[in-house]
């Protein structure tokens, strides 16, 4: 069978913490584990991460892990009596004195001072994500005073975020501090930042991963209207990360539904221009959380991010709390299998009339294209230290798989979430520099990815296990002996 390209980030929860879930999950295609720092203690995450690890390791399989902190959401309080109900015209108050536990049908406490400082008259509230909209009528010096336009019922910790975005909290929370160390412990390969405003979060993100010790690359997750006002701030934000994700839930919150999917396609095409994985995120199929099928709108979400090339689709509750976790992951794989036959998903433009800037990316760049334009080839290998080479070869379109060879298991987990990219432990430190081209191809043989006759791409450097070092590409024919 062919390999799929589009990768599956799934989230754990309640609903796949088992042994024998997570051996369904990895088995259905997940490539990556998302834990979600704003659920569940250390210790909960400590046992899934662990989990995740050995069961990878007996289906002989490479599952990344993403850790996603919970960042500065900013939330009401509880109330006194159980949900309330609020109708259109009723006036509300969210208020930064008001008891924590002790919300009414007029007014709701909030831990989050700066509410007050950051709104003002005219300013649309959303709570709930978007469920329950206020406008905001008058400041006051502890209290934000509205009249609900879109009523609804409001229950304990509901979300709020004001519409065009602008809320001050900074991105790192306490909370977030302590779960970079955690996962820092957890030797996680993917650590996503929630909320950030711009590069400047991004960097303190990473001195602080730095700090503990941890090479794991970071995810901006696009959720702020201020974040995609401009290509200059987008762009911004995407260059201080290893990656991006699309988060639509808060993003669609904040810049309305109705643009959300033009500036989903934009982040995603973006993202790959610099060099950068992209993950599409957020209730891609949402009905499964209750049903075993998807609704042909879902389908057509997933098969349209695979279509545009997004690297990797992402299920939230639908693994986490849902009723058909594993289903979920095995629609997402068929649908992406699916949409990467079409011929726009196998072929390439890109960066046809452009300079190139390193001697690795080069190499990368032409490999891909000798692949996608001389017929007999069926494979590239790439070595790589730490996913470099890879990446940049798989923001090349192509129907061709990219075998990351790497000794190393951070870069294997890293490598999961790259379209169309596929891990295997090798190292080339272990056998004689004349050897190596040939076990490369054999392992590939052995595992069934190509046959004799076939031509395969190899790229490497002159010297092993150091990174940035890729400066030749060999084309080589399956079945004779190689050197
Ligand atoms: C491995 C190979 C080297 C190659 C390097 C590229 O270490 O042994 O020959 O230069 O990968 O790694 P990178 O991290 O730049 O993809
Ligand atoms: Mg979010």
């Amino acid at each position: 069978m062919t390999l799929r390209r589009t990768k599956i980030v799934a989230t754990l929860g309640p609903a796949s913490n088992s042994p024998e879930k997570i051996a369904e999950l990895i088995k259905a295609g997940m490539n990556v584990a998302r834990l979600n720092f704003s659920h569940g203690s250390a210790d909960e995450h400590r046992e899934r991460a662990r989990l995740v690890r050995e069961i990878a390791e007996q289906q002989g399989k490479h599952v990344a892990l993403l850790g996603d902190l919970q960042g500065p959401k900013i939330r009401i309080g509880r109330f006194a009596d159980g949900p309330i109900k609020l109708e259109v015209g009723d006036h509300f108050r969210l208020s930064t004195n008001h008891p924590l536990d002790g919300g009414t049908q007029d007014i709701v406490g909030l831990d989050y001072p700066d509410l007050v400082k950051d709104c003002r008259a005219g300013d649309e509230l959303l709570l709930d994500d978007g469920r329950v909209v206020l406008l905001v009528e008058s400041v006051g010096r502890d209290e934000v005073r509205c009249k609900v336009t879109t009523g609804g019922p409001l229950s304990n910790n509901k979300g709020i975020n004001r519409r065009g975005g602008g809320l001050s909290a900074p991105a790192l929370t306490d909370k977030d501090r302590a779960d970079i160390n955690l996962a820092a412990e957890l030797q996680m390969e993917y650590v996503a930042v929630s909320f950030p405003r711009d590069a400047a979060d991004m960097d303190l993100a990473r001195k602080l991963l730095r700090d503990a010790e941890s090479d794991a690359w970071l995810v901006a997750k696009i959720e702020r209207a201020e974040a995609v006002a401009d290509d200059v701030a987008l762009d911004g934000l995407i260059q201080a990360s290893d990656a991006v994700m699309v988060a639509r839930g808060d993003l669609g919150v904040e810049i309305g539904d109705a643009e959300l999917v033009g500036i989903q396609k934009h982040i995603i095409s973006r993202a790959r221009k610099q060099n950068k994985t992209v993950i599409t995120a957020t209730q891609m199929m949402e009905s499964m959380i209750s049903s075993p099928l998807p609704t042909r709108a879902e389908v057509s979400d997933v098969a349209n991010a695979a279509l545009d090339y997004t690297d990797a689709v992402m299920l939230s509750a639908e693994t986490a709390a849902g009723s058909y976790p594993v289903e979920a992951v095995e629609a997402m794989d068929r649908v992406c299998r699916g949409a990467e036959k079409q011929p726009v998903s196998k072929r390439s433009g890109h960066r046809l009339y452009q300079e190139f800037e390193r001697c690795d990316e080069t190499i990368a760049l032409a490999a891909m294209y000798a692949g996608n334009h001389f017929p007999g080839v069926t494979a590239i290998i790439t070595l790589t230290e730490s996913g470099y080479t890879p990446l940049i070869m798989s923001r090349i379109r192509s129907h061709l798989p990219i075998f990351a060879l790497s000794p190393n298991s951070q870069t294997l987990g890293r490598v999961s979430l790259m379209r169309g990219v596929q891990a295997i432990r090798f190292n080339p430190a272990e056998m004689a520099p004349s050897d190596i081209n040939q076990t490369a191809v054999t392992r590939l043989l052995e595992a069934g990815h190509v046959k004799p006759g076939d031509w395969v791409i190899l790229t490497k450097g002159d010297v092993y296990n150091s990174r940035g070092g890729t400066n030749s590409m060999k084309l080589l024919h399956v079945g004779e002996r190689l050197v």
